[in-house]
């Protein structure tokens, strides 16, 4: 047995500026599967995370609420608790990076880079607010495209056409704060010399030290750290000041000037966790030094930066220690990607969820199942979720006690044992759990559901126990039982309330990785059945995704839609559209609304399409017509086959009050293959 691991994790830190949206969920589902899982094999976890108090967003967002930036973020962590606790994120703790652990910790990290030589001083000139008396941050600065002179672009880059720019080549900028011409005033800012050889020496050999980062991460990064053309370091020095009013944390020996958001931001993770080493008594210095203590963070791929380059930096050279491993993640979409919208309904708003009375393990169960140990995004699609929940993880896994315990007299165990090869799952999956990739180890443990299911059915206990042969039903079925047992183990990370409510059921110890293959063993007595979980119900993804009642109408939008923000003639390139021919087309079983199509598209061979008009069209009345279709959209795989495109249709956007679907038909002399553009 290997000493028991002392683990010290994170997920990042959330902008104190508004409540949890689902993309946060997921980052602590994530996290806290692991941790459970760490659990599981008695290592002893630290698992923290906070608000991220600081910046000039939240200064503004506050003062526009008329409240001061320490009741605005109050008010923010006030509402935390409930999407936690109904989520079943068991965070140690939760704390603020505007406390005073985190001061001092930021104060100290920076004094320590400082006697190090690593801070710098220079004056820079920056756009300030005149009315506001303020500079301003990039972002609260608007103005005109200095490439393709559109107006009202941001300060650091064009939205029409994406050029990228500081805010001094604006024409006629203004500021969003005030409206008022900024004017260009110097001022004195702090860098931390990350472009010093040290620092790079040290970022080459921590990046790549083996297993640190994902592949795709350290690809990610690797630009930074090769010399540019120029052959000087690509990692410039990083400005870790802004000029008052700021609401952060000040600089020592500098009046005025305040750390940016991002420095004391990380610094924050080992804030909580000297906050909490002090409610349980433990010394923080002693912990937080020991080699033995290994570092995760959890976080997404737009902050990869931040934790790979500034934040390892930081803690060598003040001299700490470093994080072992960053974990990064790809975005969660809902709905294919569309953009989340709190008119349209399209978001998923994890409270509604909750109040829905929707089960939070399903959920879990269902991001799980899509996550894998790689930097990718993934989609949160309702007819997968519900297929998911109800035929794997109620078909195959929950059913299975009820169905089996009906055939064990008393409850009584006779003659169960498990297997060798349940052993190597438990193994597999504990492997899987370990490596993040849980979307496989929940594969595994539905394949082993499967044979479970079949052994039942064969041998069909109901039958036995008419042909007099009841103790044979038993002993089948109280193999059925320890196999549950056993899958209960396997999916307790992912249900940790669901494997409580089994575990009662089946009277036996909390399960972990040490008895997760151990039988419960001839005699064993388990408890009277309750039933575990309810499947989804369509109605519920139905009123999900209702536009909320109080959602703002949008007047003026072309045909009541709000118009998709601009793109550019090169992200518009990126779709490939194709006339296509409909050379057949059929209505699915199982769906009332979708029909499959047969389309040429001129490549030599068919296209399997499904597309969801099957309450306007008759397929009869679709064969032999030429149609437009997205002829370069990854294929998806649904619950009835894989669909290798799309075909353009026009609806209204309340397509349950105002119906009506449209499928594309190009004038004629069109021919399948030719792009439209
Ligand atoms: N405050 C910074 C992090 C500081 S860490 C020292 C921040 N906050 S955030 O609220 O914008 O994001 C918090 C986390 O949520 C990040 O890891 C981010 O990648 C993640 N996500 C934000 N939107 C997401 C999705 N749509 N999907 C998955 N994760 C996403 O960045
Ligand atoms: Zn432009």
């Amino acid at each position: 047995m290997p000493a028991q691991r002392k683990l010290f994790v994170t997920t990042a830190l959330p902008y104190a500026n508004g409540n949890f949206h689902i993309g946060h969920i997921m980052e602590y589902i994530q996290a806290d599967i692991w941790v459970r899982h760490q659990r599981m094999q008695g290592s002893q976890v630290h698992f923290v995370c906070a608000d991220d108090a600081h910046g000039a967003p939240i200064m503004i967002a506050a003062e526009k609420a008329g409240k001061s930036p320490q009741q605005f973020v109050a008010d923010i962590a006030a509402g935390r608790k409930p999407y936690l606790d109904g989520f079943h994120i068991a965070f140690d703790n939760w704390h603020s990076t505007d406390a005073p652990e985190n001061h001092e910790l930021a104060q100290q990290i920076y004094r320590d880079l400082k006697a190090n030589g690593l801070v710098s001083s220079k004056v820079i000139e920056q756009f300030f607010d005149p009315a506001k008396n303020m500079f301003l941050p990039d972002r609260f600065i608007k103005g005109e495209c200095p490439n393709c002179h559109a107006k009202d672009q941001y300060g650091d880059n064009c939205e029409v056409c994406s050029k990228v720019y500081s805010p001094t080549d604006l024409i006629n900028p203004y500021s969003a704060l005030s409206g008022a011409t900024p004017v260009l005033k110097s001022s004195e800012h702090f860098f931390f010399k990350l472009s010093d050889p040290r620092c790079m020496a040290f970022l080459k050999e921590w990046t790549r030290a083996e297993g640190r980062l994902q592949t795709e991460v350290l690809n990610k990064i690797s630009e930074w750290l090769e010399p540019d053309e120029t052959g000087k370091s690509a990692l410039g020095d990083w400005d870790i000041s802004r000029d008052a009013p700021y609401f952060g944390i000040e600089i020592p020996d500098a009046p005025g000037k305040y750390f940016y958001v991002w420095l004391d931001a990380p610094v924050g993770y080992l804030a909580s966790l000297k906050n909490y080493l002090g409610k349980i008594g433990v010394d923080y210095d002693k912990f937080i030094a020991d080699p033995d203590v290994e570092q995760y963070h959890f976080i997404g791929k737009d902050i990869i930066t931040f934790h790979t380059l500034f934040w390892p930096a930081m803690l060598h050279f003040s001299g700490r220690k470093v994080p072992n491993k960053v974990f990064v993640h790809g975005f969660l979409t809902v709905n294919n990607g569309e953009k989340m919208s709190k008119s349209r309904g399209t978001g998923l708003d994890p409270l509604k969820y909750l109040s829905l009375g929707m089960n939070p393990e399903w959920l879990r169960y269902y991001l799980a199942a899509k996550l894998s140990g790689r930097n990718e995004d993934i989609d949160f699609n309702p007819e997968d979720f519900m297929a998911r929940v109800n035929s794997d993880l109620i078909g195959k896994f929950v059913n299975i006690a009820s169905r089996a315990v009906k055939f064990v007299p008393g409850g009584k165990l006779t003659a169960a044992t498990a297997e060798p090869g349940e052993l190597a799952l438990v193994e597999n999956v504990k492997a899987m759990y370990e490596a993040r990739d849980y979307g496989r180890a929940l594969r595994d443990i539905m394949a082993y559901a499967d044979k479970v299911n079949l052994r039942f059915d064969s041998a069909a206990p109901w039958k036995l126990v008419k042909e007099g042969q009841a103790a044979e039903a038993a002993a089948v079925c109280s193999l059925c039982l320890e196999s549950f047992k056993i899958m209960t183990a396997c999916l307790k990370p992912v249900l940790p309330a669901l494997a409580a409510q089994a575990e009662a059921f089946l009277q036996c110890a909390p399960l972990d990785w040490s008895n997760a293959a151990v039988p419960l063993g001839e005699g064993h007595q388990v408890g009277d059945y309750k039933h575990l979980m309810q499947r989804v119900d369509v109605k519920q993804l139905d009123a999900l995704f209702e536009p909320a009642a109080d959602a703002e109408p949008v007047p003026t939008a072309p045909g009541g839609e709000e118009l998709a923000p601009v793109i550019s003639i090169d992200d518009f390139a990126r779709i490939d559209l194709r006339i296509a021919k409909i050379v057949n087309c059929e209505t699915v079983e199982g769906s009332t609304k979708l029909l499959r199509m047969t389309l040429d598209v001129g490549e030599g061979k068919t296209r399997n399409v499904f597309s969801g008009i099957a309450s306007a069209y008759k397929p009869e009345e679709l064969i032999g017509k030429l149609t437009v279709m997205v002829a370069n959209l990854a294929p998806r795989k649904m619950k009835f086959g894989i669909s290798e495109g799309m075909v353009l249709a026009a609806s209204h956007a309340d397509e349950k009050a105002n119906p009506g679907i449209y499928v594309m038909n190009p004038w004629p002399g069109a021919e399948p293959g030719m792009r439209v553009r």
